[in-house]
């Protein structure tokens, strides 16, 4: 939950409430472990390694790097034998691994992060990557097999280069000399860094909300100051330009040669869970960008993507970690929640007040509220009942709607033998739990007072929370889905505050009861607290007047187990600072054992938490995918989770945590989803009308209209804000039925790049650039985006804009036509076209040369959306030709059982339907409406007997078929001449 109260929790640390809680100090410094900064290493002299002992086999090499000279210690000690493999695992990837010979570093585990089996072929000779090497010093760098001179994708030939500060301010505010660029490899510190083709364009490194856009900056041109990213998964609300909840060390290069007008894209990840900088910038006077790692543990294993396409490069990714899990259809639909639905009451009351709308509700959720003395796996007994949440659940399972309910991480542990809490007590008999390095249990201190964190490494803890679950299911929390927090892991004291205190010295959390803030441009002192921002018929937006100038953009240790002949890194390496690291990660907290728990934590194996902190959400979203897989058997898990790491895709999906109401925040969330495409976190959305402060009408209304086209989509509130459900003001609520019904009519599509997504990891949303990669106009842009190939959605992201500036890509050779007229757009050729955007309206528009399977029928719940006919949207390209296919099954099945896939191919006047699949569509193809027909057909037939009855409308060129009661489970084919 939110940084606000977790502020509020910390100055009430000395207050009664919460007894005797150590309160740690928010040193802003650059910090290791507890704020104490000791950034004193000397990178300059190290020796880097000289390369020996190459042997060359099937699928790579392998060799030994001796260190070079006398050993510089700079942050912890130089490790004199390393070991390079050089795998190239398939034609598009390859793995470059360098570690300590002696195996003691941490490696992520295969239980955590599964790879793939190893090549069966070999690769070698064809791949589209090359890896080349100078022995001495070692460096060694990575170029495509078509380019042999082009520069290098990857090249640490970078020795050489002058030192060089980074302007940028990182978390901390000190700015960083990067003073060497030596390949260095010690016990607590390794440093590599690749030269770029200076100012190219890098994407990802997350998860961050970067000032810059979606687009990082680099350092290359006036007014950039380059990028420090801290990775270290944190509970730290929104910040800009920091590090927060998950930790995606990839990023992807869109490189443009300017002078051939073509381009090519790679990827690279760094697959590390130990926290790390990395650092983009480009030296004075160099003709280079750079990209350097500097990681605190573990090796360096390096994995390269060949692309040559954005979309390949993600696909790429996703071969490696795993592709996205199945969602299910349901998952689409709109979810309501907030935090302060005190009782189940109130709660029914807001599902009875969507119905009374008539605004579609899929989905109810219940925060923290839903707990007793906020405990996981509990129902409050009096505010919220086990059998009335039982009558209210099913009461929405007759009503096609769904239920989803929170877990958090942290579990309350009891103070004495009469507060009976069996997840807690049987996790004691079960030995769950984190440890302290003397192996007693980790205390720390969340909302319900002290409290244990599971340990995922310990053998008992999956089979335990899946029996918690099915319990809080038995007892009448019987959820669709869950909805994972506080998973970073977050913690209010400062390390095992709770070890060896009196238990019942610190109580459950109190909420705040009211919330400053408002949106940009919202005068309360003008409108009230209404959060209305129409008063007698006349707007209050206090920035309208004329002009949209908003200001939009940057603002003694346990035992260990050996594991696969691989040490267990830092738990078990001697002389390792477990507390302090010497280096110091610009991490948010500024300090690593803050705000989380502490560094020295222990894990089932001797894992220190050192290692393996940034993949506790991902371990528990393993478990909880699992548990939920086993109290609802045969139905595709739906979860949503905030702390992730590479592969946490294949068990969950994300929202991007506690944003604020305001106009950036909604602007920031497009970089957001466009980030987690990258990392196979598909199924993801903000906060619609924002979490934190109090939303308006205004805000609101662009709000729910902006998420209507993005994945996952969820209005959520904090605790004491304006209530900012879609019905709280007629133009909000206008506004989201609008919106709703275009997005369950658009259903068939989500569900096809979804499942795209799940069987090839093909991103459902896209940058403009993706789809046209030659177009560099479109690299920066992140206020418009694709969903799939074909529909392009341009928001309103200012208060009081009447219009909003969209730029379509195709440079004049694509038509655009409107979603919502279907009147080809007559749009500037690679500049900017402005278009009507009036409140309780939206952007949207069709590409050309498209075919949309559609549902024609939109309505409350998507079931019953799923339950009416379809309709098929075509949209001709100049030629007269259209393409697309759909994906159709039940919905909801796991593993997926039955489908069919329908292709359709229009050719100038003819559109084909082919059908395969086992999957018995029953719902009937009514409706074909072609755009582009440039005259009114003098005779249109289906499957060979003519139609007479057939609409044309010439200002659209449209031509519409109704009531034709096609089976999708044959083939078909229309004509028209
Ligand atoms: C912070 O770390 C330093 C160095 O390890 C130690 O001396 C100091 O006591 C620590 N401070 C706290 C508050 O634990
Ligand atoms: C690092 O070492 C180099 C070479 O000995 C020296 O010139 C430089 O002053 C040192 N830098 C710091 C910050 O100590
Ligand atoms: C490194 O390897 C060399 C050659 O095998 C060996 O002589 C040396 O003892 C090793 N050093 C360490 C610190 O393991």
């Amino acid at each position: 939950m939110l940084l606000t109260s977790v502020v509020s929790v910390l100055l009430a640390a000395s207050s009664t409430a919460w007894g005797n809680t150590a309160t740690p100090s928010f040193d802003t410094a650059s910090a290791n472990g507890n704020g104490t900064s000791t950034f004193s290493g000397n990178v300059t002299n190290c020796p880097g390694y000289t390369l020996q002992n190459l042997s060359h086999n099937e699928h790579g090499i392998t060799a030994s790097l001796s260190l070079a000279g006398d050993a510089c210690n700079a942050f912890g000690k130089d490790i004199a034998n390393l070991t390079i493999e050089v795998v190239y695992e398939t034609e598009s990837r390859l793995h470059v691994h360098i570690y300590d010979t002696a195996k003691n570093q941490f490696t992520i585990p295969d239980t955590v992060v599964a790879r793939p089996a190893p090549p069966t072929q070999s690769h070698t000779t064809t791949s589209d990557l090359e890896f080349s090497y100078d022995a001495s010093p070692f460096a060694f760098w990575i170029t495509r097999r078509s380019q042999p001179d082009a520069m290098p994708l990857f090249d640490t030939r970078t020795r050489s280069l002058p030192a060089t500060p980074i302007a940028s301010t990182p978390a901390g505010g000190s700015s960083v000399n990067l003073d060497g660029f030596e390949l260095v490899f010690e016990d607590q510190y390794l440093q590599i860094a690749s030269a770029l083709p200076k100012g190219t364009n890098v994407y990802g490194l997350g998860e961050v909300i970067a000032s810059s856009g979606f687009r990082r900056d680099i350092g290359a041109d006036p007014g950039e100051n380059g990028t420090l990213h801290a990775f270290w998964a944190s509970d730290m609300g929104d910040p800009v330009d920091q590090s927060m909840y998950g930790s995606h060390p990839i990023y992807m290069e869109h490189r443009y040669d300017e002078s051939t007008g073509t381009s090519s894209t790679n990827g690279v990840l760094l697959l590390s869970s130990n926290a790390m900088d990395v650092v983009l910038t480009t030296p004075p006077d160099s003709n280079v960008s750079l990209i350097e790692y500097r990681v605190i543990g573990g090796t360096l294993d390096f994995y390269f993507f060949a692309g040559p396409t954005a979309g390949s490069v993600i696909e790429q990714y996703g071969a490696l970690i795993g592709y996205p899990l199945w969602q299910p259809a349901w998952g689409f639909g709109f979810h309501l929640c907030r935090w302060g639905y005190h009782n189940i009451s109130e709660t029914r009351e807001v599902v009875k007040a969507m119905r009374a709308a008539d605004i579609p509700l899929e989905t109810q959720w219940n925060d923290i509220d839903l707990f007793q003395v906020f405990r996981d796996f509990t129902s409050d007994p009096v505010s919220f009942p086990g059998d009335e949440m039982r009558e209210f659940i099913a009461e929405l399972a007759s009503n096609h709607q769904h239920y989803i309910p929170i877990v958090d991480a942290a579990v309350a542990v009891t103070a004495n033998s009469t507060d009976v809490y069996d997840t807690y007590t049987s996790g004691v008999e079960q030995d769950v739990w984190i440890k302290n390095p003397d192996g007693s249990m980790y205390i720390g201190q969340v909302w319900p007072g002290y409290t244990g964190f599971p340990d995922w490494f310990a053998p008992n803890t999956e089979a335990w929370w899946t029996q918690a679950f099915q319990n809080w299911s038995d007892s009448g929390i019987t959820f669709d889905g869950i909805w994972l927090d506080m998973n970073e892991l977050s913690t209010f004291c400062f390390y095992s505050c709770g070890t060896g205190a009196n238990l019942s010295d610190i109580q459950p959390y109190v909420g705040a009861t009211s919330v400053e803030g408002w949106p940009e441009c919202y005068n309360d002192t003008l409108s009230g607290k209404s959060g209305n921002m129409t008063v007698n018929g006349t707007s209050t937006n206090s920035c309208a007047s004329g002009s949209d100038s908003s200001s939009i953009g940057p603002q003694k240790r346990m035992s260990i187990v050996n594991r696969n002949g691989r040490g267990v890194g830092a738990g078990d390496e001697p002389g390792v600072d477990l507390n302090s690291p010497p280096y110091a990660v610009h991490n948010s907290y500024g300090g690593l054992n803050l705000h989380t728990i502490a560094t020295n934590a222990t894990h089932a194996g001797g894992y220190a938490e050192l290692d393996v902190h940034s993949m506790w959400g991902l371990m528990e979203e393993k478990a909880t995918h699992h548990a939920v897989q086993t109290v609802l058997p045969g139905k595709r898990p739906f979860l949503i989770s905030r702390s992730t790491f590479p592969s946490s895709g294949k068990w969950t999906g994300h929202w991007l945590g506690d944003n604020n109401s305001t106009w950036q925040n909604m602007y920031y969330s497009i970089q957001g989803i466009l980030q987690f495409q990258l990392y196979q976190i598909p199924m993801v959305g903000p906060d619609t009308c924002g979490f934190n402060r109090n939303a308006d009408e205004e805000l609101c209304n662009r709000w729910m209209m902006m998420s209507a086209f993005v994945p996952f989509y969820r209005n959520h509130n904090t605790y004491g804000a304006l209530s900012q459900e879609p019905y709280r003001w007629d133009s909000v609520a206008n506004a989201s039925r609008i919106a709703i019904a275009a997005r369950y009519s658009m259903l068939p599509y989500w569900y096809t790049l979804f499942a795209n997504s799940s069987t090839a990891g093909t991103p459902p949303v896209r940058a403009l650039w993706y789809e046209f990669p030659n177009e560099p106009e479109l690299f920066a842009v992140d206020k418009q985006w694709l969903i799939g190939s074909d529909i392009l959605v341009t928001p309103v992201l200012e208060p009081g804009a009447t219009t909003v500036d969209a730029i379509f890509p195709g440079r004049g050779n694509v038509t655009w036509r409107d979603w919502w007229t279907h009147a080809a757009v007559n749009a500037t050729s690679g500049g900017t076209t402005t278009l009507p955007a009036p409140i309780s309206t939206i952007n949207a528009h069709i590409r050309d040369g498209s075919a949309l399977l559609l549902h024609q029928e939109p309505a409350y719940t998507i079931y019953e959306t799923r339950l009416g006919p379809y309709a098929l949207l075509v949209s001709l390209s100049a030629a007269g030709g259209a393409f697309g296919t759909a994906y159709v099954d039940d919905g909801e099945s796991y593993p997926p059982g039955d489908s069919r896939t329908l292709t359709f191919v229009a050719n100038p006047g003819q559109f084909r339907i082919q059908s395969e699949g086992a999957y018995d569509v029953a719902q009937k193809l009514e409706t074909i409406t072609v755009l582009g027909v440039a005259q009114k057909p003098s005779g249109v037939s289906v499957q060979g007997r003519a139609v007479g009855n057939f609409t044309y409308l010439p200002a659209t060129e449209e031509l519409v078929l109704s009531n034709l009661g096609l089976d999708l489970n044959e083939g078909a084919t229309v004509n028209w001449h």
